[in-house]
Formats: structure tokens, sequence, C-alpha cells
């Protein structure tokens, strides 16, 4: 595959049909491999996505926490990075959108939903996508149909279209493993950030987990019990643990990182059998 640093982006299957969209791609910059949309700020706001405006107060823990991030990252030598839970609703793809985004400012990212059964990033980001991820790994669309690169961002996301009841046999599929290759392969600065299912819910988690490089584990103040967090590290290993993300936190950890009344705390913590949960 061409390396998507350099200006020559795959043909798009629609490119016969609207060239004019794919020049608009390929003037974008060099993560366009995927025809460019544009996102809508008020959505974005309603849907907790921060991160694209760093200047907004809420994305600040994001600002933080992406460099502590690409630290570790390096440190494994990782460039795709899963963001789990135990249960639904832990805030999952709040926190991979987030990061996501905050991320494609000094690097370019890849956020790809790979929440199967219940994909929500395309909904999130205002994307009017039927088909992504899963189609992709169904075999019924290419690479490049399934990504939406962000005008003027660094940031590419790979909604997962529709809700899908085989999420387990596609995660598992030949062309699962090859589609994370394409990706590893897009460059060498591209991060990858992974919203996944639930760790306890289904094997879906403990698939995905073969495709990446680490994991960050998001903690849900009040719901997340200690015993399901051990028995969610026991089932990650031996996917490194990168760290945990206490999200909507009640009480705040640092005034640095709590205020600016929003109602969520958020906490990065390297060691998580270091803490009392
Ligand atoms: N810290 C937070 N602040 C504001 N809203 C949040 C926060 N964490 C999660 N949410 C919201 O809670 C809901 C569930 O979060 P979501 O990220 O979809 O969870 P999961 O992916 O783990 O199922 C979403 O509407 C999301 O926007
Ligand atoms: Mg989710």
């Amino acid at each position: 595959m061409p390396d998507p640093l350099m200006p020559d982006p795959l043909p798009h299957p629609m490119a016969d049909k609207d060239q004019a969209a794919l020049t608009d791609a390929q003037a974008a910059g060099p993560t366009a491999l995927c025809p460019s949309i544009d996102l809508d700020h008020d959505h974005l706001q309603a849907q907790a996505v921060f991160g694209l405006e760093l200047r907004d107060p809420r994305a600040q823990p994001f600002v933080m926490l992406r460099t502590q991030i690409l630290r570790r990252l390096a440190r494994l030598k990782g460039k795709v990075l899963a963001v789990t839970s135990t249960h639904p609703q832990n805030g999952k793809s709040f926190a991979a959108a987030n990061i996501a985004a905050s991320l494609s400012s000094i690097q370019p990212v890849w956020l790809v939903d790979l929440d199967l059964r219940r994909p929500v990033l395309g909904g999130r980001f205002g994307l009017q996508a039927e088909q992504g991820v899963a189609a992709h790994l169904a075999g019924d669309i290419p690479f490049e149909a399934a990504g939406y690169h962000v005008n003027g961002t660094n940031l590419t996301i790979m909604p997962a279209g529709a809700p899908r009841d085989d999420a387990t046999d596609l995660l598992a599929s030949a062309r699962a493993t090859s589609f994370f290759q394409t990706l590893r392969d897009l460059g060498p600065d591209t991060v990858i950030i992974v919203d996944t299912p639930p760790i306890l819910e289904s094997d879906d988690l403990l698939i995905a987990a073969r495709y990446v490089d680490a994991v960050l584990l998001v903690i849900e103040e009040g719901r997340t019990g200690k015993r399901e967090l051990t028995e969610a590290l026991r089932l990650i290993s031996p996917t490194p643990l990168l760290g945990t993300l206490l999200n909507k936190a009640v009480r705040p950890l640092s005034r640095k990182s709590y205020g600016y009344g929003y109602g969520y705390g958020y906490g990065y913590h390297p060691r998580p059998e270091e803490r009392q949960v």
C-alpha cells in the first residue's frame, strides 16, 4: 500500500462518481486517504466531543493525557491503543473520541470503532455512515471507503456502521488481521485509537486485543468494582496496560484535573493495581 505521507492516496471507489470530493481529500493533507468531511461544532459539543477544540477547558484533561499516551506508546514501540472498560456506558467511546481528537493536533490519528455491536462513534461525530469498519471486515467495502478524514485536521474516523450480531466472527476474521496491518502501515507517526466493546460482556474485546499494542482502561467511578477490575486486568493480560483513566469522578483528583463547572473528573494512573477503586 502506498505511503499516505506521499500525496498520492489510493483511488477511492467513488472516484468516478465524485471526482470533486476526491480532489478535496487529496488537497486536505497527508491523512486524507479517505473522503474528507466537515464536522458540526454544535453537534460535537452536544455529543461531548471536545478534543478538537483545544481551547475548550473541557479538552484540557485530554490535552494532558495525550502526551503521556504518546510517551508510553513510544516506550512500548507501539502505535495501536485500545480504549476499553468493564461494562457499557463507562465512557470508552467518550474517552476514545476525545483522546483521538486531541492527539490529532500533534500526530496523524485514525480513530477506529471496533464496538461492532454498539457502534456510536459515527453518531458522536455526526457522520451519516451506514457502512464502515464492519462492512469492510465483511468484505463489502474497501478500506478507504470505511473512513472519513476530517477537513483541516490530522484525524480520520472509521465508524463501525450499523450494529452487527456477527461481531465476534468479523473481529476474528483474516480480514481483521489485514485491516490492522493496513492501519499499521499508514505511516511511522500515525497513532491508531480503537474504541472497543466492554471486557466483561463477551469475547469481543479479547479477540480485538490481539491487534493492539496496549490497552487504556476506563474506570467509571462508583461503578467499576474492584473485583471486576481485577478480572478485567487478568483478561487483558498479556496485552500491556498503558494506564487507567478515572472517568466521571465524583470528587476532584487534583485541582488541575477537575473544575470548569463541567461535572466530570479525570485521572490518569499508569499502575491501577496500586489504586483503591
Ligand atoms: N466524563 C464524561 N463527561 C460527560 N459525558 C460523559 C462522560 N463519560 C461518558 N459520558 C457520556 O456518557 C454516555 C456513555 O458514554 P460512552 O462513552 O458511550 O460509554 P461506553 O463507550 O463505555 O459505552 C455517553 O452519552 C457519553 O457522552
Ligand atoms: Mg462505546
